[in-house]
């Protein structure tokens, strides 16, 4: 079983595990992640490994400052803007790669592209020691629900890794947002912790929605952060059996006789309901339900990845193969 260790006692374990080529699970301010040093084919290969991914779907890979950023990629202006404004933070760049970068072209799954972030917390303090970029996935089996606490992890993924570093629960508890810049424009690739809006008025301008070539961010499957029990949206009443999410002030009918119940946020706040979503899920299906019911959840601001993650979870799970 993995060694669960407090972020404040910790450094100096995980440098050593990633040092020897291990992996290592870090809190960051989104959700866990499964961390290996990413010029490490070894290690990158055990992420892939313990996650059970199905495929090599590219990682991101976490710098500790701007100078080793730009070591591994080429910056336009727009996403050095970017940069600037949001890192360290949950947003995650999509540029080109720098030649001779010495990142292991498994973290890239082969891509001349490469997605970049810098985390907040535990993870800038590692890397920075490391002196090394870390490829880290969300610290959770391929296809489920991402890890917003070190005993979810260690519950998933602990007989296949050595440790858990304990940072509390992830302050956002969505994954970040992924950008990736097209001439002078922005593409979502995928809404996360930041919200849409905010990268709009930072740059000053909307940004282009959908993939313009295919899958852009390959871990964007339809069935993802699937748990046990199904998952029905836009709830508007509770079934025999089925445990209910719930939102705000809403209440489906026939709450009272959910078999589970936790409310995103009892106020409404997308935020504190973004921090909470992947946890409660986890605990809803940990009562056995057979359904999910989810009560609907606005679309602004952080509901965009809020729903997003929720219509992954809804998907259907037969022909489709969870990546990340
Ligand atoms: O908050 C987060 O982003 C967390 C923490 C641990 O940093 N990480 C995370 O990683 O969510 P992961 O592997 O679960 O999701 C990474 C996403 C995938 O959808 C992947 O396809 C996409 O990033 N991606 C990686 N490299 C890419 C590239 N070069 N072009 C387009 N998409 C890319
Ligand atoms: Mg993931």
């Amino acid at each position: 079983m993995a060694e669960i260790l407090a972020a404040g006692e910790a450094l100096e374990r995980a440098l050593a595990l990633l040092q020897g080529g291990d992996i290592v699970a870090i809190p960051t301010e989104t959700v866990y992640g499964l961390a290996g040093d990413a010029t490490n084919g070894i290690g990158v290969a055990r992420i892939f490994e313990a996650k059970g991914r199905p495929r090599f779907n590219p990682l991101i890979a976490h710098v500790a400052g701007m100078d080793m950023a730009e070591r591994i990629a080429v910056f336009d202006p727009l996403s050095r803007r970017l940069a600037q404004a949001f890192w360290p933070g949950p947003l995650t760049l999509v540029l080109p790669q720098r030649p001779g970068n010495g990142i292991h072209p498994l973290v890239t799954a082969g891509l001349d592209t490469i997605a970049l972030r810098m985390p907040r917390g535990f993870g800038g303090g590692l890397i920075a020691k490391l002196g090394r970029p870390l490829a880290a996935p969300s610290a959770n089996s391929s296809g489920r629900i991402s890890a917003t606490t070190a005993q979810a992890v260690a519950a998933d993924l602990g007989a296949r890794i050595k440790l858990v570093v304990d940072g509390g629960a992830t302050p956002v508890g969505l994954e970040s947002t992924i950008v990736k810049a097209e001439g002078e424009k922005l593409r979502l690739l995928r809404p996360g912790g930041i919200a849409a809006e905010e990268i709009e008025a930072a740059v000053g301008m909307g940004l282009l929605r959908g993939d313009a070539a295919g899958v852009e961010a390959p871990g964007m499957l339809a069935s993802h952060y699937a748990p046990d029990a199904a998952v029905r949206l836009n709830a508007k009443t509770v079934g025999e059996g089925e445990a209910l999410l719930a939102f705000g002030g809403q209440r489906a009918e026939g709450w009272r006789h959910a078999a589970a119940f936790r409310n995103l946020s009892a106020s409404g706040d997308l935020r504190e309901a973004a921090s909470n979503l992947f946890a409660y899920m986890q605990e809803l299906d940990r009562s056995g339900a057979r359904t999910i019911a989810v009560e609907t959840i606005p679309f602004d601001g952080l509901g965009e990845a809020i729903n997003d993650r929720l219509s992954r979870a809804a998907a259907p799970r037969d022909n489709t193969q969870p990546t990340t």
